[in-house]
């Protein structure tokens, strides 16, 4: 098995420090257990990986690889991504959330990579006898974050590891473990932290014992958090007592008591989560519906559209 740990941030500062004391941790773990991995380092931070086009030709893969049409060093990091069983990522929370370069490279891999609309085409194409799918697209993955940020106050970096989870939800990948690594500025340097660097090896320790393991048997490494599926604390409110994890997509009903705000995530709820088959199937199901609203009426306005978008495409506004 292989674990590919990821750093986003700066060469040789905190995001590769934390990084490699995690690969560490699972290196510690496989020799331990006997499970035999294989660990892989890279750092990204110079990497050229740009923003999704929207194009839709990933979608296509006539010989059965998904491949974007852009020809940067994202396909170097989506070929080590498939190839691994278990991925930490490390990375820099910058204006209070993921750095750009992790939003564009989930971008690129999580919609081209979804795994409802996968399994969906992989049966398509076995009825058709066409090239099937690269099996790696099959496969369950296991991950671990860590959300690096300076600041103290934990609302500096609140959108750090919510957003980390928007790299497994696609592929139904499982999380194990995360940390909200803030306070970096206090703190320094990691190697001045000894009971952080010792949660991030236990990080890396946690994973590696979960490769292979049923997702409902892992074990979980990190705070309990509000929601019990990605274990954080954002919630969307809306004046109701529902509330929903914007992370998961999952509603819960409010309650108080002695003070306490408490919510309950039925468990029907927890099975339809985002990063479930259940929820990517509801989320493809959602988009073939829209498809067959919006098809007919793009044929039916076809003549009025193409006006429109003509008026609109003539308008170029600029500074004098
Ligand atoms: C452009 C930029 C924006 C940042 N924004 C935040 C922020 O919103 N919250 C925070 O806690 N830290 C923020 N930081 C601090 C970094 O998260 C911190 O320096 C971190 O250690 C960088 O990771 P590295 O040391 O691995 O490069 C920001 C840093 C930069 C360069």
């Amino acid at each position: 098995m292989k674990v590919l740990g990821i750093s986003m941030g700066r060469k040789n500062e905190r995001s590769d420090i934390y990084c490699k004391q995690a690969l560490m941790g699972v290196e510690a773990a496989a020799k331990a257990s006997g499970k035999e991995i294989e660990v892989e380092f890279i750092n990204t931070v110079t990497m050229d990986i740009e923003q999704c086009r929207g194009c839709g030709a990933c979608s296509k893969a006539p010989d059965g690889k998904i491949k974007c049409i852009l020809k940067d060093d994202y396909l170097e990091l989506e070929e080590k991504v498939l190839d691994a069983d278990g991925i930490i990522i490390v990375a820099p929370v910058y204006s209070v959330g993921i750095v750009g370069q992790l939003k564009n490279f989930l971008d690129r891999f999580g919609a081209a990579h979804d795994r409802a609309s996968m399994i969906d085409e992989q049966n398509k194409r076995r009825q058709d006898g066409r090239p099937l799918l690269d099996e790696r697209y099959f496969k369950d993955r296991y991950c671990s974050y860590i959300a690096v940020g300076g600041a103290w106050t934990e609302d500096w970096t609140c959108l750090g590891l919510p957003m980390m989870h928007l790299f497994s939800c696609s592929q139904a990948m499982k999380v194990v473990g995360q940390i909200n690594a803030n306070d970096q500025g206090r703190k320094t340097s990691p190697f001045l932290d000894p009971p952080m660097m010792a949660d991030v090896f236990a990080m890396g320790e946690n994973l590696a014992n979960n490769l292979g393991v049923p997702y409902e048997e892992t074990t979980w490494f990190g705070k309990e958090g509000t929601c019990p599926v990605c274990h954080l604390n954002l919630l969307m409110v809306n004046g109701t007592d529902t509330v929903t994890c914007p992370v998961c997509g999952i509603h819960g009903k409010i309650t108080v008591e002695d003070g306490k705000l408490r919510v309950n995530f039925p468990k029907e709820q927890i099975a339809r989560a985002r990063n479930t088959i259940t929820g990517l199937n509801e989320h493809h199901a959602e988009i073939g519906e829209m498809m067959r609203i919006c098809i007919p009426i793009l044929q039916e306005k076809k003549e009025f559209l193409a006006e429109k978008k003509k008026e609109y495409m003539a308008y170029k506004p600029k500074w004098s």
